[in-house]
């Protein structure tokens, strides 16, 4: 009898201890299961379709191979090598046989897979892609940048100070301050460098720009090149639009015909203050104002001419440089995530997985893409449009997002 009820206790202890054991699972489960999805047709499955058997043997290889560099959990602690853990694997088999071949040319991976097989690539591939990622890197480094403000905005903001000489929205009222209006985000922030840098020499410049990062002089030439342009509201000077017009046939080379220049590095001069023009043009000549390209043409001009340059210039209607707005780190990753997956979560197995790998791995290869060190169309594409800033702020973004392991079916 008390045997029996011993039974029922120890019966209804052990569906108790169950029935917590599933809430928990179902709870920790629904947040990090893995997605299941079935790859496209496309490319070399080989490393998705691996055996246990299969990823066993990379796991031997992975020991005497890889292990010294990447661990075996496939989780760096080192700057530069990236977490391979979870990484998708026909990507990995695809990345290793670039290396092996040289066409991702770096020294250290080289060395290790070069006398590895095929069949060798594919099990180590599909052992590193059976384990689980590295956690997300937790907020805290750079963590303001996913809510980047608007970057016009915040221009705009940068430049509250700068209307008082140079003009509403960039148009310049005073006769000697250039308009900023109309030229190419490139050539404001090369100028605004030079001036704080003295290889252009003015005080008051250089004192207002002093305390901005170059973060901030991104945003206010971008400020600038995106106000609608108007011809500088200034005076007309002495001097013969139909002459300089002639004249100007020395300069339509770099400038561009009616002066709007067609090179980001090259200034508009179209609708500029002539006062300005004639200072700026006289400073190149007397070596004031130094450089290489415009010390020539310059040298050659006397006063009436560099009056009559100016004159014509000036009446010129000025065209808005060719810049697109730029975008916040939220509108870039979402771009980024069509190819890889949501919150850098890929879906294909051949295209990596972003989410939690290490911030300074993301950059450098990013810098890769846009030197063509590292070679992939698709990339290099994306990659020129990007920043210096841009690349960091998505490295930053993608190093913090949770991944997400996934698991292919293949029918
Ligand atoms: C001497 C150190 C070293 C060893 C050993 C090494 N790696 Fe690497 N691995 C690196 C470095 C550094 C990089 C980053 C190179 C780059 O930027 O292209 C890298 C990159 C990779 C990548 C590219 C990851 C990506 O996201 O594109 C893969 C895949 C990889 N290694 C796998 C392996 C495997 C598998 C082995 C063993 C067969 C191995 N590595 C051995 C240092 C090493
Ligand atoms: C006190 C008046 C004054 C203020 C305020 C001022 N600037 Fe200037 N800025 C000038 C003058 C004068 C020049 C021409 C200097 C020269 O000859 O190199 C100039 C030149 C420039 C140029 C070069 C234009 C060109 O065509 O090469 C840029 C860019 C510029 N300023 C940006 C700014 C920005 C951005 C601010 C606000 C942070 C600002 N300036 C505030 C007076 C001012
Ligand atoms: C070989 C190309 C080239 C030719 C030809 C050329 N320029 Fe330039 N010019 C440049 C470049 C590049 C700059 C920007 C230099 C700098 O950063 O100071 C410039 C700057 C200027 C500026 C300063 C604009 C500003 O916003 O500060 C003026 C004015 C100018 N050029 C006038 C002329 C005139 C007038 C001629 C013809 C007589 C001429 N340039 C011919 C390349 C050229
Ligand atoms: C059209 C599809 C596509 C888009 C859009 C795209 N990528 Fe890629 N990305 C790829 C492919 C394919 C690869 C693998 C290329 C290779 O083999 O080097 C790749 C590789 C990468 C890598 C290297 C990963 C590693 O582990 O080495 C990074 C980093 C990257 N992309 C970041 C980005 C960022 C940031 C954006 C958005 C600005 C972006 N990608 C947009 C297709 C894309």
């Amino acid at each position: 009898m008390k045997r029996r009820v011993r039974k029922v206790y120890w019966v209804a202890f052990v569906v108790m201890i169950a029935a917590i054991v599933a809430i928990v699972n179902f709870s920790s489960s629904k947040k990090d299961q893995p997605v299941t999805v079935a790859p496209g047709k496309n490319g070399d499955l080989r490393a998705v379709r691996a055996t246990a058997l299969e990823v066993a043997e990379g796991k031997r290889i992975a020991e005497a191979s890889c292990a010294r560099c990447h661990g075996m959990d496939g989780i760096s602690k080192t700057k530069g090598i990236p977490h391979i853990a979870g990484q998708r694997p026909a990507y990995l088999h695809h990345e290793l046989r670039a290396y092996q071949t040289g066409v991702r040319g770096e020294k250290a991976m080289d060395g290790a897979v070069k006398y590895l097989s095929d069949d060798a690539l594919v099990q180590v591939a599909a052992y590193y892609a059976s384990l689980e990622p590295a956690p997300a890197v937790a907020t805290g480094v750079k963590s303001a940048s996913a809510k980047k403000p608007d970057p016009v905005q915040a221009g705009k903001v940068a430049a509250a100070g700068c209307s008082g000489c140079h003009g509403e929205g960039g148009i310049s009222k005073i006769p000697g301050m250039p308009s900023l209006v109309g030229l190419h985000p490139k050539y404001l922030v090369a100028a605004m460098k030079a001036y704080k840098t003295d290889q252009r020499k003015h005080d008051i410049m250089k004192s207002l720009l002093m305390s901005k990062s170059d973060v901030d002089l991104e945003n206010i030439a971008h400020f600038y090149a995106l106000q609608k342009p108007d011809r500088a509201q200034t005076p007309p000077i002495n001097g013969k639009p139909k002459s300089g017009e002639s004249a100007a046939a020395a300069c339509a080379g770099c400038h561009g015909n009616q002066g709007v220049s067609g090179n980001p590095a090259t200034p508009s001069l179209a609708g500029q203050d002539a006062q300005y023009l004639v200072t700026a043009t006289k400073a190149y000549k007397d070596g004031s104002r130094k450089d290489e390209t415009m010390t020539g043409p310059a040298s050659a001009l006397d006063d009436a001419t560099i009056n009559d340059l100016a004159a014509f210039y000036a009446e010129q209607t000025p065209k808005p440089p060719n810049v697109r707005k730029p975008l916040t780190t939220a509108e870039w990753a979402q771009k980024c995530d069509r190819c890889h997956g949501i919150n850098g979560n890929s879906t294909d197995p051949l295209s990596p997985a972003l989410a939690g790998q290490r911030a300074d791995y993301l950059e450098k290869v990013l810098h890769d893409y846009k030197m063509r060190t590292r070679k992939s169309p698709p990339m290099a594409a994306m990659s020129d449009v990007l920043g210096d800033v841009d690349i960091a702020d998505l490295a930053a973004h993608y190093a913090r997002q949770k991944p997400r392991s996934v698991v292919f079916v293949i029918p």
